[in-house]
């Protein structure tokens, strides 16, 4: 379940088809995938790969992407902080990012061009595709857990271009998101 906060607007949008036209506006694709797969943060890679395998085809020829691999971080993820300490700081990429959430989930902040910077939190079903150029951080949400099926134009294209000009302190990293519970 998609939710949208564009917190300089104090503003929320948490119904999907109206997530999914704001997020259209900036050139970012948000989809909705069944979840009546029966996969869940105990799969394996090659389940997960084999139950959403139309899906994830579908997306490789619409974008041009040529492999898909599964990520999986949690508490017992050797150097996590040093992992999240990449992925949290403003940055860009040569090609898209494209993630579709299978369990957990975590909060991706975008920066367009023209505009307020919106943080979009992600859960199982949403799919996120966020083209190359675009700015952009990501954290998990308290809960510190995530798995999800990555797609690559060019796997070694994921090389984050970092902006260096600190506006991911300016945004507190929490999810509020309804399917988030706290521990
Ligand atoms: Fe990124």
């Amino acid at each position: 379940m998609v939710l949208i906060r564009i917190p300089d607007e104090n503003r929320k949008i948490d119904e999907p088809k109206e997530a999914a036209k704001y997020l259209s506006e900036l050139g970012i694709v948000y989809e909705k995938w069944s979840s009546e797969y029966s996969v869940d943060g105990s799969s394996t890679q090659e389940e997960i790969l084999s139950a959403y395998s139309k899906e994830v085809e579908d997306l490789k020829k619409s974008g041009g992407y040529t492999t898909a691999d599964v990520i999986n971080i949690d508490e017992r993820t050797p150097g996590l902080d040093d992992m999240l300490n990449k992925f949290n700081k403003e940055h860009w990429h040569s090609e898209d990012e494209v993630r579709f959430t299978i369990a957990g989930r975590g909060i991706f902040h975008i920066h367009p061009e023209n505009g307020p910077v919106i943080a979009v939190e992600v859960s199982r079903g949403d799919l996120l595709r966020v083209p190359s150029g675009t700015k952009h951080w990501f954290d998990l949400c308290e809960d510190r857990n995530i798995k999800a099926i990555r797609l690559f134009q060019d796997k070694s294209g994921w090389t984050p271009y970092y902006v260096h000009e600190g506006v991911e302190g300016q945004y507190q990293p929490i999810c509020f998101g309804p399917t988030y519970i706290r521990h």
